[in-house]
């Protein structure tokens, strides 16, 4: 097939049949136009053929926009890095859900009613028994989100605004309550119960790292890098683990259930795992000495080894989460006086991965998972919990995700087509008569 643009439309030309097609050019506020091929196998009876949705837009947003060749990303038309440095993550929570930054008394009543969801239902406390205590703690989350749904049943009709809304703060609310509990299960400590005076970041420290036996200060610096490293990890655009929400959702599962998928995709090494595989990588090159090894493995098409933390779908030039989190990773390891060597030698990494031709060509630098670890074990969590954290960040944006899809009149069920290279149609084979 041939194409030609002209104005708003593009034409195929289909040169074995000879026909020609006018499909639609659709602009949006920024960003590339995209081809409408919504009539596209009606028309010519051909599917389109886009493995892992290179260049395939899923839906309309307004949420996030990611300019990958600039490095930009805007939460709802507000940069990252501003965001990071004026705002805080309950307000970005208000910002992506409503589209709008809120004004002081509706920020004051947001942060009230999520604060005021925080606590579990206690049976659910039970769920953690059933669990080894070495359990991975994503398999905890993606357990105990998934049977949120059995004790939430009055936020649980997708169909009904007022019971999205009451779901969607039950869910940004006891994420940190949840994950914390899995901490502690872990670590054979008791539960920890949200303290409504503590603000969101403040109660997850308390909640994870305080014990009954003393009061437990939370460090300001601490929090406020832990509220930041929420807010960098909040939404991002059609990621896999959203994307997963967003297919979910479209069958009309329930929301705990969707987001318990979210959970599960985000997971794998390839996206959210990507933090915890960083510390491990780290802790396998050990040192500056043996960065150039690990490189030349990551070059190799035969070694499966990935620089983790390094490379994006959509980023070809610095993701500007990973320069945010280098100078907070930087900040919080002075002000804990905490002298990390992983830190050290991830700087030294980044510093020759991007001067190697290889990192170069295929323009792969640092993401935002490159450094998260490092400031998250200088807090004191351990590698298992990174990808929590991650998970419990970016629920606002699976959740404004979402609710999007449900308020969007044009969503349907999502059911992509394939490309079948199968067997073509056989008859039955009796077993005595196989070879
Ligand atoms: C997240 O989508 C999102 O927005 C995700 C995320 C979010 O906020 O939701 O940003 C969070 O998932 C960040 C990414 C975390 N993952 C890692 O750090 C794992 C290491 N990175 C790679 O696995 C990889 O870069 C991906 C998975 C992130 C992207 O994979 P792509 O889209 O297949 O990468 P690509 O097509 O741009 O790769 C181009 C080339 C390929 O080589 P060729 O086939 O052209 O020869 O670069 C190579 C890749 O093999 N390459 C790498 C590499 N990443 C890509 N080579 C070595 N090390 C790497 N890290």
């Amino acid at each position: 097939m041939s194409e030609t643009v002209n104005g708003n439309s593009i034409t195929l030309q289909d040169n074995g049949s000879q026909k020609t097609l006018e499909l639609p050019l659709i602009s949006g506020t920024i960003g590339p136009q995209v081809i409408d091929i919504r009539k596209l196998y009606s028309e010519t009876g051909h599917f389109t053929y886009d493995p892992g949705f290179t260049a395939t837009g899923s839906c309309e947003s307004k949420i996030t926009y990611i300019d990958g060749d600039e490095g930009i990303l805007l939460y709802r038309g507000y940069p990252i890095e501003e965001l990071a440095e004026h705002s805080d993550f309950m307000e970005v929570c208000y910002l992506l859900l409503y589209g709008e930054l809120p004004t002081a008394e509706q920020k004051g009543k947001f942060e009230h009613d999520i604060t005021y969801h925080s606590m579990i239902h206690e049976q659910l406390t039970q769920f953690y028994r059933g669990f080894r205590r070495d359990a991975h703690p994503m398999a905890i989350m993606v357990g105990v989100v998934g049977a949120l749904s059995a004790f939430y049943h009055d936020s649980t009709d997708i169909n009904d605004p007022h019971q999205r809304m009451v779901a969607s703060y039950r869910l940004i609310a006891k994420m940190p309550t949840i994950a914390s509990m899995a901490y502690k299960y872990s670590q054979g400590q008791p539960f920890m119960y949200p303290q409504n005076r503590l603000s969101y970041a403040e109660n997850f420290l308390y909640t994870t790292f305080g014990v009954p036996c003393e009061p437990y200060e939370v460090n300001p610096v601490v929090a406020r890098a832990m509220d930041r490293i929420f807010t960098l990890h909040a939404d991002h655009e059609q990621n896999a683990s959203t994307s997963t929400v967003r297919l979910a959702g479209s069958s009309g599962a329930n929301p705990f259930a969707c987001i318990a998928a979210g959970i599960a995709s985000l997971w794998g090494p390839a996206h959210g795992g990507a933090n915890e595989a960083v510390l491990n990588m780290l802790e396998q090159i050990g040192s500056v000495d043996n960065v150039a090894q690990f490189i030349e493995k990551a070059k190799d098409k035969d070694d499966p080894f990935r620089l983790m933390g390094f490379g994006h779908r959509v980023y070809k030039n610095r993701d500007p989460r990973a320069t945010v989190m280098q100078k907070t990773c930087h900040e919080v390891l002075e002000i804990l006086g905490a002298k990390d060597p992983m830190f050290d030698l991830a700087m030294e990494l980044e510093r020759i991965a991007l001067e190697d031709e290889y990192f170069i060509e295929k323009k792969l630098y640092p993401n935002v998972d490159f450094y998260s670890g490092i400031i998250l074990r200088a807090i004191g969590f351990p590698t298992s919990m990174f990808t929590v954290l991650f998970a419990l960040a970016r629920t606002v944006g699976w959740i404004a995700q979402w609710k999007e899809m449900i308020e969007d009149p044009s969503q349907k069920i999502g059911r992509p087509r394939q490309l079948y290279t199968g067997p073509t149609q056989r008859p039955y084979v009796p077993v005595e008569q196989r070879a």
